[in-house]
């Protein structure tokens, strides 16, 4: 190695290094403080034999002339082959940026890297600039390669799904070969999170993660050599063909972000919640509202009576903000008309919606919308105006999901007409909460009168999104922005850093949303994880749970209802009152404070800790039959907390114990037939 250059992370570093030929910058260690100093694990010994060095090494941004045979991470045409060698390089504060060039294409590479001081995520990504004089076509454009040692097989575990079904975890042992995930659905998708961790077989401490911060289309591929390391390409895909780089232009990539924690896949989870925690910057602290959602009371059958009987009791439960759902706009009287014409309906708000909105005010209630901006119904008249703003190709039919179109948000003036129909509406009324909804892929790749290889409208559908995002925080720095996507198809490091919460799901039953929780909270934080207490009953597991259930199960990030209240009992009412107020005394510790899964839905052990600056919060479960407990001899579910002081005594639900017993005999649970939920405060004594 001639130079090597090491970023130093909370508890992680990452040392990359350039060997003497100069040609690529390869890892050289990847893990906790200290890692560095040895022998480099990725290295190895022998000749490469019928293939190149590339292939064998642990190359950090190659090329395919680099890496021909295993995998590159930039395919660029005409030039075939490409290779390129080491130019400068600045590493200042927590930056690192290395440029290589090649003189043929004149396509010249930067690679930057970024590791915060009190962060373990590493974020990667690439500048490629077209210096030359004749274009060139990027066909793969990965953001980076991540290496981890995995000599005895490479175990994988990955988020899929489908709608309703988002965010199941499943593992696979890769031990040669390609495992592949990703989207090509121009949004990041129900069928799979641009998550991926990575560990040994055998060793279940070390393990690493990538994730991806992109809202297109994207792959991560995992490649597992007969030398034992796996290397795990992350980047967009371009799913509508090359993409130009004209001479003079750049383009960046999206940050590709590696994760390393000890403590395997579970720790990992903590390393990229505090990592989502850092994207939220000073918007964390603020408080998370509990909100009432309109859609499963109402769904398009929205009137101002109607609403303000939902909000009547909401805010007698104690809801601070009121969010009408789907329905409220003309045309809306189901899912086949009205998308694109956003004003309010007057025959669903015949006072007006602005009196609508004081109405809902004066119960002591915000106020939110929700709204689907980048959709039109061909029954509207915003698709009557503008027939051309859709994607489309030229002489083809166009593809309706759900009787709707999906806007070229690409086009400058439908980038316009999406932010200043949002911005109107946040002027306009006295709003503080916008859901923002998608509930269709892009089916066509193409945009009416431009040939089909010149947009990359996958880029930019996506950098319009993002922009509007950010106008809409800076110039209404009050609102919260809720990200939806028929559920969880938009769920990404991206978004975590634009909006404030992600609705996971549509599936908002409570044995299946245990699940679906449970699988989001590996990759993503709870202070952006909205759950609503409904009285939906399951779409794959339909056993009934109590209300304490609900409530404690969507307690586990950031509380709402989604329920029909107006025809909740009194009682039902009450307790409803005072779930809620329990929420908004833990509601910092779950939202702000480290989390613990202990056990999960197919163990009789089911719980979350969060701690937070000494605060200890257990949700917890029954997702199971009962033991019998008080008729057959039944020991109670044991519940081992995590990182509490052994020495400490601790009171929790009336008893007393120390910090010791708690994480080795655990916390006892007793499950009844009524008693099938609970959120305990674990609080230290001084006996
Ligand atoms: C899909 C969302 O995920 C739901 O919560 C709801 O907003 C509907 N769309 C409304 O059409």
């Amino acid at each position: 190695m001639s130079r090597e250059w090491t970023l130093r992370g909370a508890t992680t570093e990452y040392t990359v290094g350039l060997p003497e030929h100069g040609g690529w910058l390869e890892l050289r260690a990847w893990g906790p403080h200290g890692v560095s100093d040895g022998p480099s694990p990725l290295g190895y010994v022998g000749r490469p034999q019928y293939m190149t060095p590339g292939d064998v090494a642990a190359v950090e941004y190659a090329p395919d002339g680099v890496r021909p045979f295993a995998g590159p991470d930039l395919v660029v045409r005409p030039a075939r082959a490409l290779s390129w060698s080491f130019e400068d390089a600045a590493q200042e504060g927590d930056s690192l940026r290395v440029d290589f060039a090649d003189a043929g294409s004149g396509l010249r590479a930067a690679l930057h890297y970024r590791l915060a001081a009190d962060s373990d995520v590493v974020e990667r990504w690439v500048e490629l600039t077209n210096a030359g004089d004749s274009p060139l076509q990027l066909v793969e454009l990965g953001s980076a390669g991540f290496s981890v040692p995995t000599p005895h097989g490479a175990r994988l575990t990955y988020l899929s799904g489908q709608w309703a079904q988002e965010f199941t975890p499943a593992t696979t042992e890769l031990r040669r070969g390609r495992f592949e995930i990703g989207s090509t659905l121009g949004v990041t998708g129900h069928q799979f999170s641009p998550y991926l961790a990575v560990r040994d077989a055998r060793d279940t401490g070390p393990t690493w993660g990538v994730a991806l911060a992109w809202t297109g289309s994207w792959r991560i591929v995992a490649e597992r050599d007969a030398a034992g390391l796996t290397r795990i390409r992350a980047g967009r895909v371009a799913v509508e063909g090359p993409l130009a780089l004209a001479p003079g232009a750049t383009l960046v990539t999206p940050v590709a972000a590696g994760a390393y924690s000890a403590e395997g896949v579970d720790g990992l989870a903590r390393v990229w919640h505090a990592y989502e925690r850092g994207l939220a910057g000073d918007r964390l602290t603020r408080t998370r509202k509990v909100i009432y959602n309109s859609w499963e009371a109402t769904y398009f059958d929205v009137t101002a009576a109607g609403q303000l009987a939902l909000a009547e009791v909401a805010a007698e439960i104690g809801v601070e903000t009121f969010v009408v759902d789907d329905g409220w706009f003309v045309g809306r009287g189901d899912d086949t008309a009205g998308l694109g014409d956003w004003t309010p309906d007057p025959a669903k708000f015949p006072d007006g919606f602005d009196t609508f909105v004081d109405r809902v005010r004066k119960l002591g209630l915000e106020f939110g919308l929700w709204v689907e901006p980048e959709m039109v119904n061909p029954r509207s008249a915003l698709y009557e105006a503008h027939p051309d703003w859709v994607y489309q190709v030229d002489g083809r039919p166009r593809t309706t999901i759900r009787n709707q179109y999906l806007l070229d948000l690409g086009r400058p003036e439908v980038e316009e007409f999406v932010h200043s129909t949002l911005d109107g509406l946040l002027r306009g009324y006295d709003i503080t909460y916008l859901k923002w909804d998608f509930n269709r892929p892009r089916t066509e790749p193409g945009r009416m009168g431009v040939p089909l290889e010149d947009p990359d409208l996958d880029g930019a559908h996506v950098a319009a999104l993002y922009r509007i995002l950010e106008a809409l925080r800076r110039d209404h720095p009050h609102v919260t922005v809720e990200g939806c996507a028929a559920g969880g198809a938009r769920v990404d490091l991206a978004m975590a850093s634009r909006v404030d919460v992600v609705w996971p799901s549509d599936n908002t039953a409570p044995i299946d949303r245990l699940r679906i929780q449970d699988g989001y909270l590996r990759a993503h934080a709870p202070h952006l994880m909205s759950s609503w207490v409904t009285d939906a009953t399951g779409l794959f597991d339909t056993r009934p749970r109590s209300l304490a259930f609900r409530f404690v199960l969507a307690s586990a990030g950031v509380l709402g209802i989604g329920a029909d209240i107006r025809r909740w009992s009194a009682a039902e009412r009450t307790e409803a009152a005072r779930w809620v107020a329990r929420y908004k005394q833990v509601r910092d510790v779950v939202t702000q404070g480290e989390v613990h899964r202990i056990g999960g839905p197919d163990e009789e052990r089911c719980a979350v800790q969060y701690t937070l600056d000494g605060r200890v919060v257990v949700l917890a479960w029954n997702p199971g039959p009962l033991d019998g407990l008080g008729t057959v001899p039944a020991r109670p579910v044991r519940l081992k907390l995590r990182a509490l002081d052994p020495a400490t005594r601790y009171a929790a639900a009336g008893a007393l114990y120390s910090g010791a017993h708690l994480m080795s005999a655990g916390l006892p649970v007793h499950w009844t037939a009524d008693h099938d939920a609970d959120l305990i405060e674990v609080t230290q004594t001084s006996s």
